[in-house]
């Protein structure tokens, strides 16, 4: 593996979180550069098994040479038929470590850095069809105010929504270039690198569905971990880890928890914390990228 892939954030934690039985199933959703699913498998025994999801093509070249490991080159929203497909209805623990590993991000052509003047693409599956230029160009002046706003929590997002279907018209916003050209007005001076992350982060999310197979995700979580068995999900903003809590918490993605006729809760996950774990001091000195990290813990009930 290239050690630049990607460096692993919360391992400790992760691994604490997903309380491992040396000869049970694990899945790793987000494999990346495999940071995660190289101390999944220390702590496996021969008979324990690692599956391990990765929708970028990219993220094989790190593959390991492991007889307890597989990997399936598939979105984790379809992590259910997977499992099945490979023989396994329920498993012990899922981990999830969500967004954008940093060789995707460090990768110029991949779109996804306002550090490179690049073409806006931001696939994580190389394959899928909606890209940050398609969505900029064809999509409609209501849906970009929505999505910047929803998001990327832009303060504008309804004047640059209307900047962008202007500008097109003149010249697509192909490039990171372009983009800055018909939004220039609107980017605060001296908030130049806050907006245009805020910005991206609404594209990727948009290009990715990533919302809507957040809550996919989650709600298979449920059907197929064990009793006792470990969710452990890292989440990069509070978008993400918004769902993510009130999964874990109640069951559902609104609203208050179901109760039964006895008034009983009816919820498939018990926290296992009560507050997110976040980063120490020597980590986010080793590693920038766990600043934003929040990790949640739900045991299967
Ligand atoms: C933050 S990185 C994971 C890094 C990994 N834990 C490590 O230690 O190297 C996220 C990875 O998950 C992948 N990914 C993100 N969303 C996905 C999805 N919906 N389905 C499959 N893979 C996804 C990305 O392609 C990326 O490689």
């Amino acid at each position: 593996m290239e050690n630049n892939y990607h460096v692993p954030v919360l391992l400790k934690e992760c691994i604490d979180g997903l309380n491992i039985k040396p000869d049970g199933v694990y899945v790793d959703v987000t494999f990346g550069g495999g940071g995660h699913s190289r101390e999944i498998l220390k702590n496996l025994g021969k008979d324990g098994v690692l599956i391990a999801f990765d929708q970028d093509p990219d993220a094989q070249r790190n593959k390991i040479d492991d007889p307890r490991f597989h990997f399936v080159d598939q979105n984790f929203a379809f992590l259910k038929n997977n499992l099945r497909l490979l023989g396994y209805k329920t498993v012990d623990g899922i981990l999830a470590d969500l967004g954008v590993s940093s060789h995707q991000f460090n990768e110029p052509e991949r779109g996804f850095s306002t550090r490179f003047d690049a073409a806006l693409d931001m696939r994580m599956d190389k394959q899928g069809k909606l890209t940050a230029a398609d969505v900029l160009n064809t999509y409609s002046e209501d849906q970009l105010h929505k999505i910047f706003g929803i998001y990327g929590e832009v303060k504008n997002a309804k004047s640059l929504a209307r900047a962008i279907v202007t500008g097109r018209v003149d010249r697509p916003v192909l490039t990171l270039a372009d983009f800055k050209a018909v939004a220039a007005a609107h980017i605060p001076k001296g908030k130049e690198h806050k907006y245009m992350a805020q910005v991206f982060q609404a594209l990727r999310i948009e290009v990715n569905a990533e919302m809507k197979v957040l809550e996919d995700f989650l709600i298979q979580t449920a059907d197929v971990l064990k009793p006792g068995g470990r969710l452990v999900v890292m989440s990069y903003h509070s978008l993400e880890d918004r769902p993510v809590k009130s999964f874990i918490a109640k069951g559902k993605f609104r609203g208050e928890v179901d109760k039964d006729f006895f008034g009983n809760e009816q919820k498939p996950f018990k926290a296992i914390t009560r507050k997110a774990i976040v980063a120490d001091e020597a980590e986010l000195e080793r590693n920038s990228r766990s600043r934003s990290a929040k990790l949640r813990v739900g045991e299967r009930l």
